[in-house]
């Protein structure tokens, strides 16, 4: 257990104490978070270890999440108080949803997707942009004890049918469109690839119309589908009661990108994560009841789930749903724009956004046209919070500026400086502490604990806190085989860093070959099988290569079929074309170059690790003594290293 008392440098008594029982006494720890839900069936017993290293929450207990998001604070007098506002800057429109409006709203939607046959149990997937009605699509799903499945939009056709196959929904939600700040970005040809792509289909497509940006599309027609608007569909349902569900029935799920092709479908359970998420936003955030939220994020990411949609309603707050980029929509000012406008008590968004903002306004000078005074935190998640980042908005505002450190598969933050609880020191570089619940340690490669200081693998010792993942949709192997075999007894997080002597965690970077462009996770993996299914490519490595802007990029090398000769920007452009139609725009890709061999180890193995080391111009980066042929490692440094 993570080594902090009353006398370290942070001088933090209410985390140690508050630790400290989260760790030897969980099950007291977390029934008294628990006092903050409304459950139809009160739990008598928090974490549930029967099934080890499955392990699950709130064991007998009964709730439902939209009820506690939204119907209860209808019932204890917020009625009229915003719920969401929307603010989108790319189309210059706000709208303040009331907690009234949305109980409403959301009542007739979940009555909707009732008629369409969708009950507890039944996976819905939400395909859409960042509009209120996601948001609504989301809780009516939790309404009904239906499992939502949202993907991303800048995912194209391809990583939609993969997802439409993996979860089987009755019904996709989807709209027009997204808009981008240069283009708008159209569904239907996205959503009708899809269905022609996966095996399974959904009965009934529902579209939220953007009629006024997207005037010209007409409702698509599809085998074996119906589609409707949504404006429709509400037409004389009856509006649905909150069903209420087991505390370990699933909520969502959510697919991430993992080492291989396919993406991993994490699971999250409602029990837990209503009480975990409940939790953190005062604790962690310092966000009380009545307070405004913003969460600079997409619905598409985890940090959107957690954060835009539903950890500010499970307390009661006002959450701001921004459509937009924190540049060019229209300037660099756009995220103090929007914070003023609506009284922002703390923001949340990921360093490249803050990196996107410096960029253009090294100065600062925008933030001085606005009232920040509501403002008192700047938080950051989604990557490395790097220290130059974290220095010049802590100069720029004039405010804490605090990093946590989380994924997909935990849901909410696993290291952060606890705001409400305790706030500590900051150190830049460092997300600070474990958060109560998350038994952090740092291993060697053999699964030995290493003293503070030094770097290994994080891991965290089960069982984890509560609202981490249930499970892999459909997929116990590989859920046991990603997290719970490296290091027997515990979660492998994927990431590497370390403890410094004050208990401060640094996380270093991934020690796999997922890599984190802008804020978002990619696969290089699923980026290597696109690539490698041009003609004329042999083999293929994408590793993700060191980015002042987005963090990390993705750079691919491409071995030729022996005969093969291609004019190399020629087949630059046709397989970054490839990558953007079969995963997305959001992948990134760009840089592709020909290659005469890749390194790989005895077994075959390419040596990614290697290669990223040296294209991110460290010195001395050891060669695997298992190398297969070292010439070859020569005769692409160059290459790696920008030189050719
Ligand atoms: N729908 C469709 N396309 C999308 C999209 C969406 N929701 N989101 C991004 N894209 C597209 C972009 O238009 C871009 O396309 P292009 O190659 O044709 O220009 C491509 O995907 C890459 O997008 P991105 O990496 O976001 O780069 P950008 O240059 O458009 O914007 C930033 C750069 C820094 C402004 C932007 O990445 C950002 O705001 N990042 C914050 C990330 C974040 O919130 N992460 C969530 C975790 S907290
Ligand atoms: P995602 O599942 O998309 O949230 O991505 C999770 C990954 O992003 C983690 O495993 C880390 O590699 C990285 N990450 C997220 N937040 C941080 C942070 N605060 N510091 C360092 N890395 C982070």
């Amino acid at each position: 257990m993570t080594d902090i008392t009353a006398d370290t440098a942070t001088g933090a008594s209410a985390y140690a104490a508050a630790y400290e029982q989260s760790i030897t006494d969980p099950d007291a720890f977390w029934l008294d978070a628990a006092r903050d839900i409304d459950w139809t069936t009160p739990p008598t017993r928090a974490v549930d270890g029967s099934r080890a290293p499955f392990y699950s929450w709130f064991p007998g207990a009964e709730l439902n999440t939209c009820y506690n998001a939204v119907d209860r604070h209808v019932e204890a007098g917020r009625g009229d108080q915003p719920a969401y506002i929307w603010d989108s800057a790319v189309t210059g429109t706000t709208e303040t949803i009331t907690y009234s409006q949305l109980q409403e709203q959301v009542a007739a939607f979940a009555g909707a997707l009732a008629a369409e046959g969708v009950s507890k149990g039944d996976r819905v997937v939400i395909y859409m942009p960042m509009v209120p009605r996601a948001a609504i699509a989301m809780l009516a799903c939790a309404r009904l004890g239906a499992v939502h499945s949202v993907v991303f939009g800048g995912f194209a056709a391809p990583e939609l049918a993969i997802r439409i196959d993996d979860a089987r929904p009755k019904v996709l939600v989807t709209s027009h469109g997204g808009i981008e700040p240069t283009r708008k970005v159209p569904y239907f040809p996205m959503v009708t690839k899809a269905l022609e792509l996966s095996s399974h289909t959904p009965s009934t497509v529902i579209v939220a119309p953007r009629h006024t940006e997207f005037p010209d599309e007409t409702l698509p027609e599809t085998p074996g589908v119906t589609w409707s608007y949504w404006d429709d569909v509400v037409v004389d349902v009856s509006p649905a009661d909150p069903v209420p569900v087991a505390a370990t029935d699933p909520l969502y799920i959510l697919y991430t990108s993992g080492t291989t092709g396919m993406p991993k479908g994490v699971v999250r359970d409602n029990g837990g994560h209503a009480v975990a998420l409940a939790w953190s936003m005062w604790n962690i955030y310092g966000i009380r009841p009545g307070d405004v939220w913003w969460t600079a994020s997409d619905v598409g990411w985890v940090v959107g789930h957690s954060y835009i949609i539903y950890a500010p309603l499970l307390v009661g707050a006002t959450s701001v749903i921004y459509e937009g980029k924190p540049v060019g929509t229209p300037d660099a000012g756009a995220f103090w724009r929007v914070a003023s406008q609506h009284g922002v008590s703390a923001l949340f968004t990921a360093p490249t956004a803050v990196r996107a903002i410096r960029k253009e306004d090294p100065e600062g000078s925008e933030v001085a046209k606005y009232d920040l005074s509501a403002m008192h935190t700047l938080f950051c998640a989604g990557e490395r919070l790097d220290p130059h980042t974290h220095q010049w908005a802590t100069n720029v505002l004039g405010k804490p500026v605090v990093d946590n450190w989380w994924q997909t598969e935990t849901g909410w933050p696993i290291a952060s400086n606890l705001r409400g609880l305790d706030p500590m020191p900051l150190k830049a570089g460092s997300p600070t502490v474990p958060v109560p619940g998350y038994d952090l340690v740092v291993l060697d490669g053999q699964g030995n604990e290493l003293p503070a200081g030094e770097e290994g693998n994080l891991a965290i010792r089960l069982p984890m806190a509560p609202g981490t993942l249930a499970g892999l949709w459909n997929d116990d192997e590989r859920f046991l085989s990603s997290y719970m075999s490296a290091f027997p007894g515990y979660y492998s997080t994927g990431d590497g860093g370390y403890i410094d002597s004050d208990g401060y965690v640094f996380v270093m970077g991934r020690t796999d070959d997922v890599i984190n462009v802008a804020g978002h996770r990619l696969s290089t993996g699923s980026m290597e099988a696109v690539i490698a299914k041009h003609p004329a490519v042999a083999e293929a490595a994408v590793i993700g290569v060191r980015d002042e802007l987005k963090g990390q990029r993705p750079v691919g090398y491409v071995v030729l079929k022996a005969g093969e000769v291609r004019d190399p920007e020629q087949l630059r452009a046709e397989l970054v074309e490839m990558v953007r139609q079969e995963i997305g725009a959001v992948a990134t890709f760009r840089d592709c170059t020909v290659v005469q061999g890749l390194p790989k180890t005895r077994s075959g193995k390419i040596l990614r690790k290697t290669m990223r080391q040296i294209a991110d111009g460290q010195s001395d980066v050891p060669v695997p003594s298992t190398i297969e042929d070292p010439a070859v490692l020569d005769a692409l440094a160059p290459f790696l290293r920008g030189e050719k």
